[in-house]
């Protein structure tokens, strides 16, 4: 099991959500058919532009990336160094779908223009971030029981959009009968894709993803789509493949975060042993900790982002996940090492 934190608020103030999570190992993709299209899925606080590169350098299998949502969503005009998780020239790695989370059809168009002069050529609209803070402001799934107002900002924006346009959301905020109300209307507009977290808003990232409910959403709608959610082992993605055929693209976020090898053995390739995941595993934290460093101002954000994202990765090292409450409780960056070192050196706990 691994806590998840939605929001970093959520990490810094409230309990961790759990996520069951089983290991498989040595077991392959069924053979048919073209292999599936696997995007990163966008998680604020961890794939920003430093991850995505780093780890699109040392960890294959992906065919693309989105982005976390852009911040802030009020303001039209606001410095270009916001944008500076999507610029182009910083993101060498995998073509990248920039996100909005924006509800508000004038600062929609206007941000959108932006991205559009920096080359891209879609976006994506979030309709399903969870945050209590953002549901209250009915953006993201706070759209959802709102559906009139999701179909006006279309009408705003779509005639005026000059990018490809995809949606990103859930089921529904409170009921899964919100999405399928929503998505045969969304048929009059020209969507490039529409991703569905296979859960409703208001379970955060609780429970499993509802695969029936997913189920529900596919005769209604004429617009390709494609899955989300709790990704985690080639078992499973195998399942999701033999139930849902049709579905040829996926989206996975805190699966390959706990295991990076994951996208890969998704497309087939031989997965390496533990010696060798953990020698490749080190090899990407070390870049990653060292352009953290470079990049972030002081030791606590330094350390704040390792830990979150040793939140999802201690589940490579299976037998060591005590050390997580270590990796978590480190102050300094000398802790935090030695900490971290006896992960690679394959020792529990030096003086327990
Ligand atoms: C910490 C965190 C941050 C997230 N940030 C975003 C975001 O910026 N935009 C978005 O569309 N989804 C966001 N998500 C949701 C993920 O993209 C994804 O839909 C969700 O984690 C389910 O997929 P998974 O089980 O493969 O992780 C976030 C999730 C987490 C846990």
């Amino acid at each position: 099991m691994w806590p998840v934190y939605h929001t970093r608020e959520a990490m810094d103030s409230s309990r961790p959500t759990e996520f069951p999570r089983t290991m498989t190992a040595n077991q392959s993709p069924t053979p048919a058919g073209p292999p599936p299209f696997l995007t990163l899925a966008p998680l604020q606080g961890v794939t920003e532009v430093l991850f995505r590169n780093i780890f699109a350098r040392h960890f294959p299998g992906f065919d693309a990336a989105m982005a976390p949502f852009v911040k802030p969503q009020g303001q039209a005009r606001f410095p270009d160094k916001l944008l500076r998780d999507i610029l182009p020239e910083l993101n060498g790695g995998l073509p990248l779908i920039p996100q909005l989370l924006h509800n508000d059809a004038a600062n929609f168009l206007a941000v959108a223009d932006r991205i559009a002069d920096l080359g891209y050529h879609e976006i994506n609209w979030n309709l399903g971030c969870p945050a209590p803070m953002i549901v209250r402001k009915q953006r993201g799934s706070g759209l959802l029981p709102h559906p009139e107002l999701v179909l006006a900002l279309l009408d705003a924006v779509v005639p005026r959009l000059r990018l490809g346009l995809s949606i990103k959301t859930r089921l529904g905020l409170h009921d899964k009968g919100e999405l399928p109300a929503l998505l045969p209307r969304l048929d009059a507009y020209p969507l490039t894709e529409i991703i569905i977290h296979a859960r409703l808003g208001s379970q955060l990232y609780e429970g499993r993803p509802d695969l029936d409910g997913f189920a529900a959403c596919l005769p209604l709608t004429r617009h390709r789509l494609a899955y989300n959610g709790d990704i985690v082992d080639v078992a499973g993605f195998v399942a999701l493949q033999q139930r849902f055929p049709q579905i040829d693209r996926w989206m996975i976020g805190r699966g390959a975060l706990a295991d990076p090898f994951l996208p890969a053995a998704l497309k087939g390739m031989a997965r390496p042993g533990q010696a060798e995941r953990t020698r490749r595993i080190r090899i990407f934290h070390d870049e990653l900790y060292a352009a953290y460093r470079e990049r972030l101002a002081g030791p606590s954000h330094l350390l704040g982002r390792m830990k979150q994202l040793w939140a999802y990765l201690i589940a490579s090292f299976p037998g060591r996940e005590k050390l997580l409450k270590k990796i978590t409780k480190a102050m300094s960056e000398d802790q935090y090492r030695q900490v971290v070192e006896q992960l690679w050196e394959g020792r529990e706990s030096a003086r327990g």
